[in-house]
């Protein structure tokens, strides 16, 4: 089984998508993670995250393990992973190991912007998750506040609505609702009510 999720920044889609795969014993890739290591990769060089060779360059030699989850999720991080992951090139270099990873046995979780519309439009399961700005980003912000993070809770949103208008309005893969998704508006939901309602649209398309 494939369980697609997708969403905007910080909208909870991955702590969903590892629940959901702990809970099934599914497989889990959050895809955003690939393109905040090409991000990294070029940022720790000096070069620019809009230089499209060497952005596709880095995106083709990725190695995953270089990289710590922690190191991969600073702002600087997220800011460049949004401009690399608008280049064509990248996302074609990082489409393979992506198709694979679908196919895993005996079943996947995977998140991102363009997973039940571009890498798997045929998985059982879509779930385009989502929740206002403002909820988004005090979330994020908290987040960020136990690991030490220095920026206030408007820096933050205003980080997150800048994301949100460049990765929904690129030329390749935005991100959007495919037309057979389930929409699940956390606004108003903690982590446990997310999990449960995502397992029960799990559970109605089995
Ligand atoms: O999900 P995230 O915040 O870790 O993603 C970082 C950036 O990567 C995001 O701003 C857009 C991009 N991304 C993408 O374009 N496609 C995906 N499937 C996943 C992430």
């Amino acid at each position: 089984m494939i369980i697609a999720i997708d969403g905007p920044a910080a909208s909870g889609k991955g702590t969903l998508a590892k629940r959901l795969a702990a809970h099934y014993g599914f497989h889990c890739l959050d895809t955003g993670l690939l393109y905040r290591a090409v991000a990294l990769s070029l940022l720790e060089a000096g070069q620019a995250p809009s230089e499209r060779d060497r952005a596709e360059a880095a995106a083709r030699t990725l190695d995953l393990s270089r990289f710590p989850e922690s190191a991969l999720k600073a702002p600087k991080v997220s800011e460049a992973a949004s401009i690399v992951s608008a280049i064509p090139e990248v996302r074609t270099a990082l489409l393979a190991y992506q198709k694979d990873f679908v196919a895993r046995l005996p079943g996947a979780v995977l998140d991102g912007r363009d997973i039940g519309t571009v890498i798997a439009p045929q998985a059982e399961v879509k779930i385009f998750v989502t929740a206002n700005p403002e909820v988004r980003a005090r979330r994020r912000f908290l987040e960020m506040q136990q690991s030490g993070g220095k920026l206030s809770e408007a820096e933050v949103l205003a980080d997150i609505r800048r994301r949100d208008e460049r990765d929904s309005s690129r030329g390749v893969a935005p991100l959007k609702i495919a037309p057979d998704a389930h929409l699940l508006d956390t606004t108003a939901m903690d982590a446990d009510a997310v999990l449960r309602a995502a397992i029960a649209i799990v559970e109605n398309a089995k």
